[in-house]
Parts: C-alpha cells; sequence; structure tokens
C-alpha cells in the first residue's frame, strides 16, 4: 500500500474534505453575490467564467504534472530519463485512452453552465440545500456504473434526503408567489436598509437548473472515479485531460454568445472583481474536488459538502439578512440527518434503523 500523503503534517485525505466544505460555502455565496449584486446590463457573461475556469484549471494541473514529472526524473538513481519531462507528458496527455475524459468533461462544461442559472434565481441557502439532490444521482450512477451495493440503511437515507430538499423547495416557492417582488423579500432585501438585488430571481428556472446540475455532477464524478481508479495514470495529467476535453464545449457558447453582446464588447466585458473572484473559487474548488475524490470517493465528498450548507446558512443570514424559517430549518436538518445517516458505516448503523430494516 502506498502511504497515505500528509499536507503539514495532516492527511491529506481530510484535509481536502474540510477544504472542500469550506469553498463549496464560498463559492456559492461569491457567484451568487456576483450574479445579483449588478443590473443585467452590467452582468458578465457566464460562459467567459465557465471557460476561463478550464484554461486556469488546465494550466495549473499542467505545470503540476511536469514539475512532478522532472522531480521523478532526477529521483531515478542513473539519470536514463528517455526524453525530456515536456516531451514525457504530452505523451501521457494525449495516451490512446485520453478520449475517455472527454465524457466527464462534457458533463461538467454542462454542470458549471447551469450552476450560474440556478445560483441566480435562487437564494444561496435554497441552493445550498437543493444541490444535496447530488448525493441521490451519484448513489444511482455509483449502483450503476461501478457496481456498488448499497445497504437498506442508505436507501433511506435517500429518502430522507429527497423528502428534506422538497420541504425546503415547498418553502421557497411559498414565498416567492405573488407580488413578483417576494421574491427579494424572501431573503430580505426589500426592506432592510442594505438592499443589493438588482436582478429579479426566477425559482422555477433555478431548480430546473439545479435538478439538471445534479444528474451531470453525479455522472461526471462516477465517471470520472471510475476513469482514474481503473487505471495508473496521474491525477494531474487527468486533469489535463479534462480540460483539454474542455476546451470545444467551454468554447462555443462563447463563440456563439446570443445575449446581446456583440463582439466588440469583447470576451471579458464587465468582467469585475467578483467575477474574477469567482472564477478563482472554482478554479480551487475543482483541484480539490479531483483531490478528494482521489484520496476519497464521490459519496464522502457529498459528505463535506452537506457540511458546507451550515457554513453558508450562517454566511446567508449575517451577509443576505437570509430570513431562517421553521420549515427551512425542518428541511435543512433533514438532510443534514439524512447526510449523517448515509456516511454511517455498514455495521455501525444507528440500531433503531438497523431493527426497522430487518423486522
Ligand atoms: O458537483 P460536483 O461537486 O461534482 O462538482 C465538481 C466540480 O469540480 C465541477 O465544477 C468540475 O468542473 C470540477 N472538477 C474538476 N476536476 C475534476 C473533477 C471535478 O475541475 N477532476
Amino acid at each position: 500500500e502506498a502511504p497515505i500523503p500528509t499536507i503539514f503534517g495532516l492527511p491529506l485525505k481530510y484535509v481536502s474534505l474540510v477544504t472542500l466544505a469550506v469553498q463549496n460555502a464560498a463559492l456559492s455565496i461569491v457567484m451568487h453575490y456576483s450574479r445579483v449584486s449588478m443590473p443585467p446590463s452590467e452582468s458578465y457573461s457566464p460562459a467567459t467564467a465557465v471557460l476561463l475556469n478550464e484554461i486556469l484549471k488546465g494550466t495549473i494541473s499542467f505545470v503540476t504534472a511536469l514539475w512532478r514529472i522532472s522531480r521523478q526524473n532526477e529521483q531515478k538513481p542513473f539519470s536514463r530519463a528517455a526524453s525530456s519531462p515536456l516531451r514525457q507528458l504530452l505523451g501521457e496527455v494525449f495516451s490512446p485512452d485520453c478520449w475517455k475524459l472527454s465524457i466527464p468533461a462534457f458533463l461538467y462544461v454542462v454542470q458549471n453552465s447551469l450552476q450560474f442559472v440556478a445560483i441566480s434565481n435562487l437564494p444561496v441557502a435554497t441552493f445550498q440545500v437543493t444541490y444535496q439532490m447530488k448525493i441521490l444521482t451519484t448513489a444511482a450512477f455509483s449502483v450503476v456504473l461501478l457496481r456498488r451495493r448499497l445497504s437498506p440503511t442508505k436507501w433511506i437515507a435517500l429518502l430522507f434526503l429527497a423528502i428534506g430538499v422538497a420541504i425546503v423547495q415547498l418553502q421557497t416557492s411559498s414565498t416567492s408567489s405573488p407580488p413578483p417582488h417576494s421574491q427579494t423579500v424572501a431573503v430580505g432585501s426589500a426592506h432592510d436598509n442594505a438592499p443589493y438585488y438588482m436582478h429579479v430571481m426566477s425559482p422555477l428556472k433555478g431548480f430546473g437548473a439545479v435538478t439538471a446540475a445534479c444528474f451531470t455532477s453525479g455522472l461526471a464524478g462516477v465517471y470520472f472515479e471510475m476513469v482514474l481508479k481503473g487505471s495508473k495514470a496521474d491525477l494531474w495529467v487527468r486533469n489535463v485531460q479534462l480540460s483539454l476535453f474542455s476546451l470545444p464545449p467551454a468554447l462555443l457558447p462563447v463563440i456563439f454568445h446570443n445575449d446581446g453582446r456583440t463582439a466588440a464588447q469583447g470576451f471579458l466585458h464587465n468582467f469585475g472583481a467578483w467575477a474574477w473572484a469567482t472564477v478563482a473559487i472554482q478554479v480551487f474548488g475543482g483541484l480539490v474536488t479531483a483531490i478528494v475524490i482521489k484520496y476519497s470517493d464521490n459519496i464522502l465528498k457529498g459528505f463535506a459538502t452537506s457540511l458546507s450548507i451550515v457554513l453558508s446558512f450562517l454566511a446567508s443570514v449575517l451577509l443576505f439578512h437570509f430570513r431562517i424559517t421553521p420549515t427551512f430549518v425542518l428541511g435543512a436538518s433533514t438532510v443534514l440527518a439524512a447526510t449523517w445517516m448515509y456516511n454511517q458505516p455498514a455495521g455501525r448503523e444507528p440500531a433503531i434503523i438497523t431493527s426497522v430494516v430487518n423486522n
């Protein structure tokens, strides 16, 4: 067995899971703010953000992979490396099985674009809770593609997850019924002294986008895990392949933008500090996600991101005056309890659940 990698003396597995939870909370808040704080005429293009994300992630992965190869070559007792590190890396990137990454690459581009639609149309906390449905889709795809078997406890946990999300969804749709401006009232910005909403949200559109994103997330995550763990290829090389295959689908919407912008207005039109911050947190998140999938798995990843719900609730209350209603608390607690239940190791499920299941 290879030794478990550490960072600052701590196991990388846990450091990456906690980092991912914090990153997730930060991303939904910054991304939401970057979209809703500007009137539509001053907003940036999400397509540009999705493309920049892939270019930056790919570049960082490329440099990391190159550095690792150079270091490995130096450590070889007889420096007999057949070719330069760059040649070696290119050989690995364009390996015969690189096409396998085209599937998750396409799915992630779709998902990253849908995320913008979702987060622009839902309050942050609602988005976060609903996005937990990823656990459900990830489980379903793990069963189908990785032939994982789920215990009855896990299936019950998934059912609770769905119920919890439905409760949160119900409360959001009831608070956002007429008058039309109540979407902004729902997050408490209309009557307080710090209004920041310049954008009318449409919860139905938001929920549709989140649901679709949950499917692509589950499928792409499981597929990436399958490719990564099914071969010896380096994680960073896989990431470079993933970014390369993301370029064509990410470029198309930038070239054929139909949001009324003229070509003269340019690729980076309205791309301000908040937009750059969104991209930076996304790039960081993508890299941490890859590390989590390698050293843990997609299911533990779901656990980390549920933890981030609590963080973003607190932040939403402080920053966006989000009002926590009893229904919201009920739904969100159900989601958290379900996540906890799902992550109970086999044989350590709470007695009450095993007795219900076995009788
Ligand atoms: O929904 P989920 O947590 O699976 O989102 C994964 C995110 O991480 C996506 O934005 C995707 O682009 C990114 N990712 C990545 N590199 C990987 C795996 C995922 O950038 N190897």
